[in-house]
């Protein structure tokens, strides 16, 4: 997790050496929020070639009666394609030049670009979001280096007006990025430390007042008729788990909302084994589960006046003596018998013993999370998630919500007329479709619609946007926690 905090302070009051600001890519630049001054500073930087393109940096000194000694400023591109999460990606390049320079503290004045309050409430959230998810590192299994800057322990963000509106904002940055913090962490762990007993026990440390959490281990899940989670994990050292998690609000719930996880601890491909390479990064096939985990985490600090429930499908997926096998007939919690003709596409099997026993709760809303096809890599690449669902009014509050929170979103149809490919000759319906793999993500998606019943259900396939394989401005390689914020955006609005 990230050590920085982040801290409003007032503009008028400030004083200090070094002080970074804003600028975007105009004609005549503006040190955003500097008043006079910033337009003599930003001319000044222009002559010696700053052009206040996004994340670009410049630092100066004023030797005069500049507002400090020190001046950083940031671009943020072009004026009229700046949004919030412009903000988020550019405000990491402050964090960078402060551990460049060594500053255990620095300030930083806000734009504030925003006309209307609850837009302003967004620039500084997203402000807080981009610091506070540029801080972290997985650095656990790595002796420290000479080369690492010092931690950056405290961001100021100076702002006109400490309101409590921009404090609560603040805030919610704050609860937001710890939430997908927890969600990288758990996906960076390597996958034989965070196998299916760990990652139960992670939930666990979630079980006090207002969430309960309970684990259905191998023998329960047995007792329950839920063949497919189990079916999964008998190839693996480590047996599969079922994990319930209920928050329940204060007040009466307005609706109850459940949230489905994919947690594929390590997904070997099993017997349809995959090859060294597509294997590499299959520590973070529990995502999904990543996301929900990190959702539940936050929702008594939101105080959400919902009921959520949290279902983590966890297993490994490994080949071995006892593995189940291409041919072998699994039947799920609803009752519904499965052929598995390829024991690589397992998410569907934990999903659809978990996904049943969610909706026979009767839940007003069910909304799945995983990292389900590399279909949908290949459709929609590493940052856009695949949306399926019977819920369309759900589905759009998903695209919505994305855009407000920088994470990509895009709808594919569940196309009825595909559903003859996953029908089976000797069960209900087996766990691939035919064609060489055509339609991937949406067969993917029909399968897992045989399992919800009449629950309205939207589908995320994270396959793409779960994994970074770069440093992005505020990710680095690794487990990202997409879609975490976007989830509690849209929980917020329900
Ligand atoms: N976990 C994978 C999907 C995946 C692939 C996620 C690449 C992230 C990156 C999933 O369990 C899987 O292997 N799916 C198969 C399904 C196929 C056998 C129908 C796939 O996508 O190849
Ligand atoms: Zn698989
Ligand atoms: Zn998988």
């Amino acid at each position: 997790m990230a050590n920085l905090k982040v801290v409003p302070g007032d503009w008028k009051k400030w004083k200090g050496e070094t002080l970074m600001a804003f600028a975007f890519q105009e004609d005549a630049p503006h040190a955003l929020g500097l008043g006079p001054e910033g337009s003599r500073l930003s001319l000044a930087a222009k002559r010696d070639g700053f052009k206040g393109r996004e994340r670009e940096t410049i630092l100066m000194r004023p030797e005069d009666h500049g507002p400090a000694a020190r001046i950083i400023l940031i671009g943020l591109g072009k004026k009229e394609d700046c949004n919030s999460e412009t903000l988020r990606r550019s405000v990491p390049a402050a964090l960078r030049q402060a551990e460049q320079l060594g500053l255990a503290s620095f300030a930083l004045r806000a734009p504030e670009l925003a006309k209307s309050p609850s837009a302003q409430r967004q620039e500084v959230q997203a402000l807080a979001e981009g610091l506070l998810l540029a801080a972290y590192r997985f650095a656990r299994y790595r002796s420290p280096s000479k080369e690492d800057p010092p931690a950056v322990e405290e961001a100021i963000l100076l702002l006109n007006n400490v309101s409590a509106d921009a404090r609560q904002s603040l805030e919610r940055g704050r609860i937001f990025s710890e939430a997908t913090l927890r969600a990288r962490d758990l996906i960076n762990e390597p996958p034989s430390r965070m196998n299916p007993e760990r990652l139960a026990a992670e939930a666990l440390k979630l079980n006090q007042p207002p969430v309960s959490v309970r684990v259905m281990d191998k023998k329960e899940l047995g007792k329950m008729g839920m063949e497919a989670i189990l079916g999964v994990g008998t190839g693996g050292a480590v047996p599969p788990r079922l994990v319930e998690m209920i928050y329940k609000p204060t007040q009466k719930a307005k609706k109850i909302v459940a949230l489905v996880g994919k947690g594929i601890t390590f997904d070997s491909g099993g017997l349809s084994l995959k090859p060294p390479q597509a294997m590499e990064t299959m520590k973070d096939d529990m995502s999904g589960a990543a996301a929900v985990l990190g959702v539940m985490s936050a929702l008594s600090a939101l105080k959400l006046p919902l009921e959520v429930r949290g279902y983590l499908a966890i297993a490994e997926n490994m080949p071995g003596g006892r593995a189940q096998k291409p041919g072998d007939v699994l039947k799920a919690f609803n009752g519904k018998t499965i052929e598995v003709l390829n024991t690589d596409a397992e998410g569907r099997l934990v999903l659809a013993d978990a996904l049943s026993y969610a909706s026979s709760k009767k839940p007003d809303l069910l909304i799945d999370i995983a990292t389900l096809t590399g279909a949908a890599v290949v459709a929609l690449g590493h940052l856009v998630t695949g949306v399926m669902g019977t819920d369309a009014k759900a589905v759009r509050a998903i695209l919505e919500a994305g855009r407000d929170c920088g994470e990509k979103f895009w709808e594919l149809p569940l196309v009825k007329e595909y559903r003859p490919d996953i029908q089976s000759k000797i069960a209900d319906v087996k766990n691939i479709g035919g064609r060489r793999g055509e339609a991937g993500t949406i067969i993917g998606g029909l399968f897992l619609q045989e399992f919800v019943g009449q629950t309205p259900w939207v589908h995320l396939d994270i396959a793409g946007p779960s994994w970074s394989d770069s440093d992005q401005p505020y990710c680095p390689t690794g487990g990202t926690g997409h879609p975490v914020r976007t989830l509690l955006r849209v929980l917020e609005g329900i």
